[in-house]
């Protein structure tokens, strides 16, 4: 029997029509997806891609174009789209090291101390631009070594005629172009600027008046930076200093203190508190008391931690990112007090902070600028970046490696290198105290008990223990009560008396009679 030549089902024909709609709708929607970072379509002359975008932007056909670290062959491709000048940068000093201006220390209080020069073009043959074009040098694409002198140069060069071109009391625009797969120094250009990326090159319509604070300020940490008049953003805006609980209530108490200290100085910043869920509602009304607006957040796990780690949860800083109703932030850890006013610090732009060692900063407290972007752009490093000490701080120093230092006693850590002396003295002139080591309200008021275990003393201060106290002295009784001793930290701090009393201890802090009211009544 002849088979009947078979018709198209109803079915398959309008399975096979909605197949195609599909395909269409995903092309579309991936096309959307990628907005901006979409190719442009290749143009059919030999004239670089990123040409187009400017030249629509500019307004012109015909414009000023400055070429920084490019070839003759890219500067002979543009000579019938604007008058080009290929810029000359000056040699780099060969040996000159990331560390050189990076320095692990600088003698602060010396009038002297100076950042090796970096040389710059004579500015003055290259006014009038409307866009630098640079091509950055760059080892890696995505991962790390970003510690890269030639590529700081590059980049400062570019920021630089860019403040010079004559545009930034407003008017025209001017552009900048970064050639490679890296892009420029976010840390300079950042990605809130970025117009478009066309394949290789990034095309950056930057705030002018930003790049200008920028490129007065050191070359490196190799100098403190000088005060500024002026904030660098086009409008000064909202600021707040910022402090993240997460994961416990351990450090509570001390965000209270910190707060309350805050408003000692008579800020006129905002307080702003980043707490997960594993803060309770009684912990937030007290805290709100003592003057945090609070946001609630979902707290964000550090990838290179261990699982219970101290640090495994420390990435939740990242959030201060996000808090896009201020320009600028503050932020400081739960574990510092301010005790002079820090609010003409807000000057600063990011990341600006107190070093820490070799060529880093403590993360402890810290200029930042929120923005989507660096917080979407931290999100997705987050993953590649290696930290290296699996916290926040080795993180935000591999991805701000060029970062500002302030002078140490804005950070000044509780931190000891002497043997032998008792004294511990904490400097007069500090303007915040960052209490390393086993927190105050984790031990008696009498004395700081760091002193009582052999690995801690090196943090151990009486007089620091005494300007924290003081706060907590001026606090109303309500907020007190968050600070209380638990039954487990008291017995920590008996045991540790006896196993000094035994070690005799040459402080002698263990016979020292604890009279803290705190011991009595155990919470
Ligand atoms: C730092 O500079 C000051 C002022 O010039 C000087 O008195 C002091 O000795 C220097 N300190 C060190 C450790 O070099
Ligand atoms: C803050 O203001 C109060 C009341 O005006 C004043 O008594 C106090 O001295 C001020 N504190 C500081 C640190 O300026
Ligand atoms: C991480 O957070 C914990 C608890 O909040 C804190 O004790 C620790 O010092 C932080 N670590 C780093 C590296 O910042």
């Amino acid at each position: 029997m002849a088979s009947k030549p078979s018709k198209p089902k109803p079915l398959t024909s309008s399975f096979i029509l909605f197949l195609i709609a599909l395909l269409v709708f995903t092309t579309y929607y991936l096309r959307q997806l990628h907005g901006d970072f979409q190719t442009y379509p290749k143009p059919s002359t030999n004239y670089p891609g990123w040409y187009d975008v400017v030249s629509r932007r500019v307004g012109r056909e015909w414009f000023n174009i400055a070429l920084v670290n490019m070839d003759d062959d890219e500067a002979a491709a543009l000579e019938t789209k604007g008058r080009v000048v290929k810029v000359e940068m000056g040699p780099l000093d060969e040996g000159l090291r990331w560390s050189d201006l990076f320095p692990e220390w600088i003698n602060e209080s010396s009038t002297k101390t100076r950042c090796p020069e970096l040389p710059m073009p004579e500015f003055g043959r290259y006014e009038e631009l409307d866009v630098v074009v640079a091509r950055v040098p760059c080892s890696e694409c995505e991962g790390s070594g970003w510690r890269d002198v030639a590529r700081l140069h590059v980049n400062l060069v570019v920021a630089n005629l860019l403040v010079r071109s004559g545009r930034v009391g407003g008017g025209r625009p001017v552009f900048a172009v970064f050639v490679g797969c890296c892009g420029p120094m976010w840390e300079i250009f950042r990605c809130d600027d970025l117009v478009l990326r066309v394949g290789d090159s990034w095309i950056y319509r930057p705030q002018l008046r930003r790049i200008k604070q920028l490129v007065q300020l050191p070359v490196g940490s190799c100098q403190v930076s000088p005060p500024l008049a002026h904030s660098g953003s086009e409008l000064r805006g909202a600021e707040a200093y910022a402090t993240v609980l997460h994961s416990s209530e351990a450090y509570v108490c001390g965000a209270i203190a910190l707060a309350q200290s805050i408003l000692q100085t008579n800020t006129t910043k905002d307080l702003i508190l980043l707490a997960d869920d594993h803060v309770s509602p009684q912990s937030i009304h007290g805290l709100r008391s003592a003057g945090w607006k609070i946001k609630r957040i979902r707290r964000i796990r550090s990838p290179q931690s261990r699982k219970n780690s101290y640090n495994e949860w420390n990435y939740s800083k990242l959030r201060l990112w996000q808090l896009l109703d201020y320009d600028k932030v503050m932020f400081i850890d739960a574990d510092l007090i301010v005790t002079r006013s820090l609010d003409h610090f807000f000057t600063y732009p990011q990341i600006s902070a107190a070093p820490n060692n070799k060529e880093i900063f403590n993360s402890g407290l810290m200029l930042l600028e929120p923005s989507l972007c660096t917080f979407r752009t931290l999100m997705r490093r987050r993953w590649l970046v290696r930290s290296y000490n699996g916290g926040d701080q080795g993180f935000l120093n591999e991805m701000f490696p060029w970062w500002h230092r302030l002078p140490k006693r804005i950070n000044h850590l509780k931190f000891f290198r002497s043997d032998g002396d008792y004294e511990h003295r904490i400097a007069e002139d500090a303007y915040a105290l960052h209490y390393l080591g086993l927190k105050p309200w984790m031990c008696y008021k009498d004395y700081d008990c760091n002193w009582d275990k052999a690995a801690t003393r090196r943090f151990a201060s009486d007089s620091a223990n005494e300007r924290w106290w003081r706060v907590y002295d001026g606090m109303p009784e309500k907020l007190r009560r968050f600070c209380a001793l638990t039954p487990e930290a008291d017995a920590r701090i008996r045991n540790n008396r006896v196993k000094a009393k035994r070690a005799k201890f040459g402080d002698g802090h263990w016979r020292i009679k604890v009279n803290d009211p705190r011991q009595i009544h155990l919470s």
